[in-house]
């Protein structure tokens, strides 16, 4: 007899890897064929922007795995409490000494960095250049990938942009880099007039998935798991997913749990009750955190936003406050920077999660 399916497929939580990585596959191979042909293809050195739970780690993850795959060496960190730079020097030296286990020998540079715990731009350049000779040596490269870049400190940004900057452009050895972001990055890191290595790299802005994408990333885990969904369940949960990669995983997630017995398909009535409990996830996990940092004229401004569906134009939002239009750009600029809007075609706004408006709706019944 079949073994029943048990194991819900589906991964509602950040950062982890989706059991389908869907409406990815032109930057993995664009990724991929930059691997195999060196630094001179654009894509060598990438930036991946992208709104909150568009699965920009679970990218990361994936490229990191294509390098790890070729043999390449992978380096990768995120913002913290330690300057990235040191955390990335520190990484190389042990690649460095795994190298050295190996065969080559250190050079005295190197030998007195590892001693020192520095972190400056130079030590970093250094480090660096002698895993790249040592790569490149072994016919393989180095991947350093960077996630919440736009959490990371300015000056710590400038250090690992220059060092990149000087070791695979000028120099063209096989390091290769990714950086992932918030939008908010495009006003403050890559604003930057004393560093243009960011703006220079390939920028891949991940959005939703588009409706069939959506289905795919549905559909492909269950029936992987050896279950099944009906079609119309299958359309009533990518809908309401409006291809939010993190809302597909929990939609994805809820409908499996709704059933008692796992051996049946999904159908819509399992779908209906997994999208209530997946809409309740984000409204708590997404909405409800930008919500609490946000200000009451904010909030305000959120509200007025309400009749237009999904846009409102500025000047709508702004008679609704009772303001001019140029106030109301102030706090555009603002909601855009927390996650909670996105500016729209011809300079209108949208909310940017549907959760977020489901708890602007909540403060205005409460009005
Ligand atoms: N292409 C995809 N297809 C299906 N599910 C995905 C995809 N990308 C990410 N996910 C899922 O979406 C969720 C969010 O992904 P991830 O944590 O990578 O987002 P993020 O952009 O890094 O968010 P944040 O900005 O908050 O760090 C995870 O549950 C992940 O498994
Ligand atoms: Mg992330």
């Amino acid at each position: 007899m079949p073994k029943l399916p048990s194991v819900n497929p589906f991964s509602p939580t950040f950062g982890a890897t989706p059991p389908l990585l869907a409406g990815r596959d032109r930057i993995l191979d664009r990724f991929c064929e930059a691997l195999d042909t060196g630094p001179t293809h654009p894509d060598y050195t990438l930036l991946l922007v992208g709104d909150g739970g568009t699965g920009k780690t679970a990218l990361l993850n994936v490229l990191e795995e294509q390098a790890a795959d070729r043999g390449w060496a992978v380096i990768t960190a995120s913002a913290s409490a330690e300057p990235v730079a040191k955390r990335i020097t520190g990484e190389a030296l042990r690649h460095l000494d795994q190298a050295d286990a190996c065969h080559a020998e250190r050079t005295s540079d190197t030998e007195d960095l590892a001693s020192s715990e520095s972190c400056s731009p130079c030590s970093l350049l250094t480090v660096l250049g002698e895993l790249g000779a040592v790569m490149a040596d072994s016919g393989k490269g180095l991947l350093v990938t960077v996630d919440e870049l736009h959490a990371v400190d300015r000056d710590d940004v400038r250090n690992i942009e220059a060092a990149i900057q000087i070791i695979t452009r000028r120099r063209q050895m096989p390091v290769a880099f990714v950086a992932a972001a918030l939008p908010v990055v495009e006003d403050t890191h890559l604003d930057d007039s004393h560093a243009t290595f960011l703006e220079r790299c390939s920028r891949f802005r991940l959005g939703p998935l588009d409706p069939d994408e959506t289905r795919r990333a549905l559909r492909e885990p269950i029936i992987k798991c050896g279950s099944a969904i009906d079609d119309d369940a299958l359309d009533a949960a990518a809908d309401v997913t409006r291809g939010h990669p993190y809302m597909v995983q929990l939609v994805g997630f809820h409908s499996w749990q709704m059933r008692e017995d796992p051996g049946t398909p999904i159908s819509v009535t399992h779908a209906s009750a997994g999208a209530l409990e997946a809409e309740a996830a984000m409204v708590d996990q997404i909405a409800r955190p930008i919500w609490k940092r946000l200000s009451p004229m904010d909030r305000r401004f959120l509200v007025a936003m309400l009749p237009g569906n999904p846009d409102s134009s500025l000047a709508d939002v702004a008679t609704r406050l009772g303001r001019s239009v140029q106030y109301a750009r102030v706090y555009r600029r603002r909601l855009v920077a927390a996650g909670a809007i996105s500016p729209s075609e011809n300079g209108g706004v949208r909310f940017l999660h549907h959760a977020v408006r489901v708890r602007a709706e909540a403060a205005q019944r409460q009005q």
